[in-house]
């Protein structure tokens, strides 16, 4: 059982999503420039909480969209998914009656596959299915604190491949994206890391992108990876969010795994994105 986090905000209201993950925010417009204070309780609220829904919004001018993006640091640029006309700092989220794939299906931390992986994520949502198109979260500090200390040990000297080139190549086709040249990155990161800001300890290996663990063979490799995956993927540790037209969600990418479920054919889901650069897991 795990104790509700408390918050002592005065330019929010942070509401707890769920006792270990997630909260909603209110009090905030994110239509318009954000004031510094509001700014550093979001701030203080994102590393608590580890992922945010900010409620009752406007729609984000795509510009403002960026420039809060940008508060947190330099934006990621994604490899192969398309932008938005006019602004390439955003990725456009878009599932239709034609679409092939909707985006994030498995579970999975942004672009891990990069040496530098996405810190944040900050998806709004604008077109929504009449019911359906939830995203759910999990939380990957708890999967690391509740496995054993002889996993931990073993663990916490091992480095896994994370690949894209089997994600990326042809995904967005249908869309117009023309993909032949594109670098699909690969990058080897440590099982463990710890996050820069709260020091704490996350397990970091999804099934989307984390191909291989270093210095094992095939056979061993594999054998873990699935127990890891099974354990991260555990019910306990995950949220569900319904999603309100222009909500905003914004998921630390450091120590949370995401999902989106397509369970809308033929209905339209479209948002934008904003992705914010991070640094290389220690
Ligand atoms: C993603 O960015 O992985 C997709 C999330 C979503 O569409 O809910």
């Amino acid at each position: 059982m795990v104790a509700p986090k408390s918050n002592t905000y005065t330019s929010i209201v942070a509401k707890p999503f769920a006792p270990n993950l997630g909260a909603e925010i209110y009090g905030v417009d994110l239509s318009q420039p954000v004031p510094d204070d509001q700014f550093a309780e979001i701030r203080d609220a994102f590393h608590t909480y580890q992922v945010l829904f900010f409620k009752e919004q406007k729609e984000i001018p795509p510009a403002q969209h960026i420039e809060f993006g940008k508060r947190f640091g330099p934006l990621h640029a994604h490899p192969a998914a398309p932008t938005m006309e006019g602004y390439p700092e955003i990725f456009e989220i878009h599932a239709t009656k034609n679409s092939k794939v909707a985006n994030g299906e498995f579970w999975h931390s942004d672009v891990s596959c990069d040496e530098t992986p996405p810190l944040g994520t900050m998806l709004q949502i604008h077109i929504a299915p009449p019911c359906g198109g939830d995203t759910m979260f999990s939380d990957m500090y708890a999967a690391y604190d509740d496995l054993s200390e002889p996993i931990k040990s073993m663990l916490d000297g091992l480095s896994a491949l994370h690949s894209s080139e089997h994600i990326y190549k042809g995904r967005y086709s249908d869309r117009g994206q023309k993909d032949a040249d594109i670098d699909c990155p690969e990058a080897i990161h440590p099982i463990v890391r710890t996050h820069p800001e709260t020091g704490r300890k996350s397990l970091f290996v999804n099934r989307t992108f984390t191909t291989k663990i270093i210095g094992l063979s095939d056979k061993e490799s594999e054998a873990i990876l699935n127990m890891l995956f099974e354990h991260a993927e555990q019910i306990n540790y995950q949220i569900r969010f319904r999603w309100s037209l222009n909500d905003m969600a914004f998921w630390d990418n450091r120590c949370c795994m995401h999902r989106a479920i397509w369970d809308y054919w033929p209905a339209e889901r479209k948002g934008r994105r904003v992705t914010v650069k991070g640094d290389r897991p220690v």
